[in-house]
């Protein structure tokens, strides 16, 4: 059976008061509330990741990640930050090819493979981002569009680092917007992922494969999405800045 896992991405939001809060009453509640096998996975802007990570020493269930790395191992790359840095303070995952990144800060799938490189080398799981953008729905190519980041970012990997990474299939126009994918549409995406890495790989290391859904995903759309087949999770945005909303969509794996 493949993990269930639900991250939230905080982007950026949450001073050191507002973020060390958010964080201890999600704490609090996953430990009350949580009953499944679900993984929690909280990812806070970078510079709270020590201070959490001190917290989350108490729970079993909840994890942290961060939202970006840089590529190289260190070296003088004023401003940013290393994956042997976010290991050190106990993360244990990397949001990498984010939407936004791609976007806003000209991320290529070709950076985004060497990023995906170091983050395998340093231990921790990549949580990989793709999903098209509307324009790219509308042109009716959008599994070809997902294939290709596929392909050229993730797909240089072997079988079994394969094995360490989660994907997340993020519709653009569904980030933010309120637009969310219906159940349908994003299982057949999901569907065409497992499928994708069946054919690159086989069908174990497909079936294996936890591919989380992400874009306006909250406490009430949750469980039809998280009932979809090849569904595993959730990448919340908005939601997981609300502890109430965030754990309510963790819960939509309680009993499962
Ligand atoms: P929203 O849930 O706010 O749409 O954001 C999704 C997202 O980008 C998570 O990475």
């Amino acid at each position: 059976m493949r993990k269930k896992l639900v991250a939230g991405n905080w982007k950026m939001n949450q001073d050191y008061t507002s973020g060390t809060a958010l964080f201890s009453e999600i704490l609090t509640m996953v430990q009350d509330e949580v009953l499944g096998n679900q993984e929690v996975v909280v990812c806070p802007p970078y510079i709270h990741l020590s201070t959490l990570s001190q917290l989350a020493k108490t729970s079993s269930k909840v994890s942290l990640g961060a939202q970006n790395c840089h590529q190289a191992e260190a070296g003088a790359y004023t401003g940013e930050v290393s994956v042997a840095m976010i290991q050190s303070v106990g993360a244990k995952y990397v949001i990498l090819g984010h939407s936004e990144r791609r976007q806003y800060f000209g991320e290529t799938d070709a950076l985004l493979a060497e990023k995906t490189n170091t983050v395998l080398a340093n231990g921790l799981n990549p949580i990989f981002c793709i999903g098209e953008t509307l324009q790219e729905r509308e042109s009716g190519n959008f599994l070809e569009i997902i294939a290709s980041q596929l392909k050229n970012g993730i797909f240089h990997l072997n079988a079994d680092q394969f094995a360490e990474v989660v994907l997340a299939y993020e519709p653009v126009w569904a980030i933010g917007t309120g637009l969310t994918a219906t159940p349908e549409q994003a299982q057949e995406v999901h569907a065409f992922i497992r499928q994708e890495i069946a054919r690159q790989y086989n069908a174990a290391t497909a079936d294996n494969c936890t591919i989380l859904y992400g874009g306006s995903c909250n406490p009430k759309n949750a469980s039809e999405l998280f009932a979809q087949p090849d569904i595993d999770g959730g990448l919340i945005g908005g939601a997981s800045l609300k502890s109430r909303d965030f754990v309510d969509i963790v819960k939509t794996f309680n009993g499962r």
